[in-house]
């Protein structure tokens, strides 16, 4: 049994050697900090590799735009930073147009921005729609709001793995409905909402759509200007390796930019904000949705992750993320079944994400000993073992090891 056992393994390597040596996004790996060679890291979906690129740029700004140019570094550059790295993340990762995005505020911030003026464009509805089983801001920043504004949530309950679908969302919707707030990819099982269908739906029914991106955004190809998506928000130090606490993205669609408004009315979201003017007179565009001052390191670094993320481009990132994770699915069936563990992520590869999830009662700890032998994982509650394959920088013998090592832990 164990001879075939170690054959069985060894033909799986032996393949992983093969996808890695046919990966055309390979030769990007070298451009990422390696740190500990022989670790095996598999947390992409937390937090991104560090660029090599970032390094330099880290010390550029802190020494020469800070340094030596101290405050003339505003004028030269570092007000036009959210519009810049946000025209370079909708054209190379979000198929959106130039003026449609920003990067500044935290995802969690962004998202309060953005679901409050849908609430406030629709102040003659009180619904909103969202999933029970979503990331915790994205529930708690909607209750906050609800509170604030005398709304109700109804809340989607949907199968673990298949996540929210059109036919939840249309049965809840009615013409009390101001918006629908999804995550696009499930932060636990991976699913792929249907953001076309859904933003469809909610049009027909006169509500708006709020789609949080952190775990698609710089591995699929969301394409939102033809999913007619209203707003979108997503962080940027995940896929795209912006860095810890990097700051994140919001999208509001082109022709929606004038008719909604957001409630932090900072300087920077000004008209003419250097005229320190009395009265608050909305910016033209995109900029109405700043508030203050950017940390301007950490855009600054974010601008390095999404330029490789550029370089590499959508359609070959998202194939390799598609391979990388249908490898990993394989090497379930093969080894870590039989050890009992539960697939929960979707097998097909078009309703998944970048990571995969695989469920253990016994998942926490098993996730504390993966790391002890060399992997790092992440654990989502209650049983669920994360995953996160980020197509730059993860090999398909870093995802054999990982789950090799993972099936004699729970042997
Ligand atoms: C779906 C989703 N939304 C939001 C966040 C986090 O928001 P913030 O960047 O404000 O901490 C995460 C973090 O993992 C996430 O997975």
């Amino acid at each position: 049994v164990d001879r075939d056992r170690d054959r069985a393994r060894d033909d799986l390597r032996d393949r992983a050697l093969e996808l890695d040596g046919a990966d055309e996004l390979a030769r990007f790996r070298d451009r990422f900090a390696q740190g500990d060679a022989d670790l095996v890291y598999l947390n992409g979906n937390s937090l991104g590799r560090l660029p090599l690129a970032a390094i330099d740029r880290v010390s550029q700004v802190v020494r020469e735009e800070w340094g030596d140019d101290l405050s003339r570094s505003f004028g030269s550059g570092w007000v036009d930073l959210p519009v810049r790295v946000g025209n370079l993340l909708a054209a190379s990762a979000l198929g959106a147009r130039p003026g449609e995005v920003l990067v500044a505020d935290s995802t969690t911030v962004a998202l309060y921005k953005l679901a409050w003026a849908a609430l406030d464009a629709r102040a003659e509805r009180s619904t909103i729609v969202a999933d029970s089983d979503d990331f915790p801001t994205d529930r708690y920043v909607l209750e906050g709001l609800a509170a604030e504004r005398g709304a109700q949530i109804r809340w989607i309950s949907a199968d673990a793995i298949a996540g929210p679908s059109l036919g939840h969302v249309e049965a809840l919707l009615d013409s009390d409905v101001a918006l629908v707030c999804l995550s696009h990819v499930g932060y636990r099982s991976s699913a792929v909402a249907d953001i076309s269908g859904i933003t469809a739906a909610a049009h027909r029914a006169g509500a708006l759509v709020l789609f949080d991106l952190c775990h698609s955004a710089g591995v699929i190809e969301i394409g939102l200007e033809s999913t007619g998506v209203d707003l979108a928000v997503g962080c940027t130090y995940k896929y795209l390796s912006g860095g810890p606490g990097s700051p994140g993205f919001l999208y509001v669609r082109r022709d929606l930019q004038e008719r909604l408004s957001q409630p932090i009315w900072g300087w920077w979201s000004r008209h003419d904000m250097m005229s320190m003017g009395h009265g608050y007179e909305r910016a033209a565009g995109i900029n109405a949705y700043l508030g203050g001052t950017p940390g301007i390191i950490g855009l600054s670094v974010a601008e390095e992750g999404v330029r490789i993320t550029a370089e590499a481009g959508l359609t070959a990132l998202r194939a390799k993320n598609v391979a990388l994770t249908t490898f990993a699915i394989e090497l379930f069936d093969s080894l870590l079944a039989p050890e009992g563990f539960r697939l929960g992520s979707p097998r097909e590869s078009a309703r998944r994400g970048a990571h995969v999830a695989f469920c253990h009662r016994g998942g926490r700890e098993l996730v504390h000993r993966l790391e002890s032998v060399g992997v790092v994982s992440d654990f989502r509650m209650p049983d669920t073992i994360r995953f996160g394959l980020a197509p730059l920088t993860t090999s398909f013998v870093d995802v054999y090891e990982g789950c090799v090592r993972l099936a004699d832990l729970a042997s």
